[in-house]
């Protein structure tokens, strides 16, 4: 044959992949296939495939009569918002998506040219797990590509698209990288699908109840984002990858904006409700001073006390933490700790400045919590802020209470500008705690224990519940106007752009896991 048509020939039976009827079953599921997925990711027209004739060696189980180019996976770079980007697509209509030695010899091939160049892996996950044919080259195959994402974690960014099944050892992978989509109804990802389950426990549990979108982005926290479908997980990948550099050293890019950096806002004078026991939304105020009002919310469906994710001030990326009072009263527990840790790191990692936004009454009192660990999981959060050497800039606007205050980057642990609202209330714990302990036998010898308690709570607010004591010395360094906070942040992360800072040297630390 003439090579040009050899060439044509082997490229369309690549791009057929597993054959017509396949790939129109993938649509009827409400899928797109493999190339569709990767050119939806990429800038127009900058799709560079990689490893296109690629095919498996396994000669077992009548394998050698199906051999499709590509072998299951469509691996590659291309350009997001005009900057380098490695991905790989698993492509279910080959052999269900399955990785075999050499399907995992490109995905680990892209990720080490990833490494070497400095730029983010997308993994867009559709697979039956292992190819049962090939056995351990299989498991090898797998264990490859978690070396991989370990080596790169940290290095370069790392996101998981769940598009399809994700199961057994597979969903490691996507556990190691930095974010986890899920698109809901057509992925799910689990340990033991529920078959095994029901032999091993007798549980009952379908699917979509055990590893859905929903199930891990609300019960378990295993993924970040729950999508649509395909288009809307592509797009929010694109998204997501604008907020960061494509490597530990670069910085995030800048993105121009038409919203004035000096913009106040006098809704905010008044965010913070009168009686401290009320609660108020966290996102009002997180909307309102962000560039063009606009937060990608990570989690969001997760530990709802605390409030994570990206926004731009004066066109620079921020990695925003906030405690939420509209929930669980804003009180920190395990669940909001490990988010918060994890985002914090992320962005310490890949040079976004972190801005935290405090209101937090303590941690969550109970048995549940402590027999669960909330010492050990507390303290993530903790170790995250302190370690963290990006910018830090913190605004209380209300309660920064006991312990939580220490962790909620505070000045103490190497936070470079805090700032207070003057509705602050910095103090070891709440008024009427405090006053519960301290004053506990004359409130029950006074005559009137109610009015001597009510006095005793309103001298210690007087006393204690504001930000002038902590700015006295020198812990806030300044107590700003809610309507300027903007304008105050954006300047303090202008003048922190230089900032240099480092960790002792070490192999790596130990975080409480
Ligand atoms: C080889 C596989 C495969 C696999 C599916 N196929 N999974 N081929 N190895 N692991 C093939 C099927 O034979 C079929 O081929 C095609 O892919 C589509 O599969 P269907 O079963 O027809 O599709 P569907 O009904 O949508 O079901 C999808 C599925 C199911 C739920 C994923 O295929 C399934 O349960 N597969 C096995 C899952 C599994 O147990 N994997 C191993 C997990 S353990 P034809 O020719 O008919 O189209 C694991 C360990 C990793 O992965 C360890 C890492 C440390």
């Amino acid at each position: 044959m003439d090579p040009i048509e050899t060439l044509r020939e082997r490229e369309r039976r690549a791009e057929l992949g597993g054959g017509e009827a396949r790939l129109q079953k993938q649509h009827e599921q409400g899928k797109l296939t493999a190339r569709e997925r990767m050119t939806l990711l990429f800038d127009p027209g900058t799709f560079e495939e990689v490893d296109k004739l690629v095919v498996h060696r396994c000669r077992d189980f009548g394998m050698d009569a199906q051999v499709i180019p590509g072998d299951g996976v469509v691996t590659g770079h291309g350009r997001v918002f005009g900057r380098p980007v490695y991905a790989f697509a698993q492509d279910f209509t080959v052999f269900g998506g399955s990785l075999s030695e050499t399907n995992a010899a490109k995905i680990v091939k892209i990720m080490d040219m990833a490494m070497r160049i400095g730029a983010p892996v997308v993994g867009l996950n559709d697979s039956g797990g292992a190819r049962i044919q090939e056995g351990v080259l299989s498991l090898g195959g797998y264990a490859d590509i978690f070396l991989r994402n370990t080596l790169a974690s940290g290095v370069v960014p790392q996101i998981s698209a769940i598009m399809g099944p994700c199961a057994g050892g597979a969903v490691y992978s996507p556990a190691i990288t930095d974010f986890t989509i899920m698109v809901k109804r057509t992925s799910y990802m689990f340990v033991t699908g529920p078959d095994v389950i029901k032999t091993v426990t007798h549980e009952d549990v379908t699917k979509e109840a055990l590893g859905g979108a929903m199930t891990h982005n609300e019960k378990s926290g295993v993924a970040h984002f729950a999508v649509e479908d395909d288009r809307e997980c592509l797009m929010l990948i694109r998204e997501l990858l604008s907020f960061m550099p494509g490597n530990n050293v670069d910085e995030p890019p800048r993105v121009d904006t038409m919203d004035p950096s000096d913009r106040e806002d006098s809704t905010l004078d008044t965010l913070v409700p009168p009686s401290p026991n009320q609660p108020y939304d966290m996102l009002d105020l997180i909307h309102t001073i962000a560039d063009d009002g606009y937060f990608l919310e990570v989690h969001q469906h997760y530990a709802k006390n605390i409030l994570v994710g990206f926004a731009r001030l004066g066109g620079r990326s921020v990695g925003i933490v906030a405690n939420q009072p509209a929930f669980l009263a804003g009180t920190l527990d395990i669940d909001a700790a490990v988010k918060g840790a994890r985002f914090v790191r992320f962005c310490d990692a890949f040079n976004i400045p972190l801005v935290t936004f405090e209101d937090v009454p303590g941690f969550l009192p109970g048995t549940v919590q402590e027999y669960g660990g909330i010492i050990r999981h507390g303290a993530k959060l903790l170790y995250a802020f302190a370690e963290a050497t990006v910018p830090k800039v913190t605004v209380i606007t209300r309660k920064a209470y006991g312990g939580a205050y220490c962790v909620m980057a505070s000045k103490h642990i190497r936070t470079d500008v805090n700032f207070a609202w003057p509705t602050a209330e910095i103090a070891v714990m709440g008024a009427e705690g405090a006053v519960n302990i301290l004053y506990k036998r004359e409130i029950d010898k006074a005559a009137d224990p109610a009015a001597m308690r009510a006095a005793k709570v309103a001298e210690f607010r007087e006393k204690f519940a504001n930000p002038y004591v902590a700015a006295e010395k020198g812990f806030i360094d300044e107590v700003i106007l809610p309507r300027t906070t903007r304008r105050r942040l954006i300047q303090v992360l202008g003048t922190l752009e230089s900032k240099r800072d480092r960790n002792p040297p070490k192999k790596h630390g130990n975080i409480p896991l």
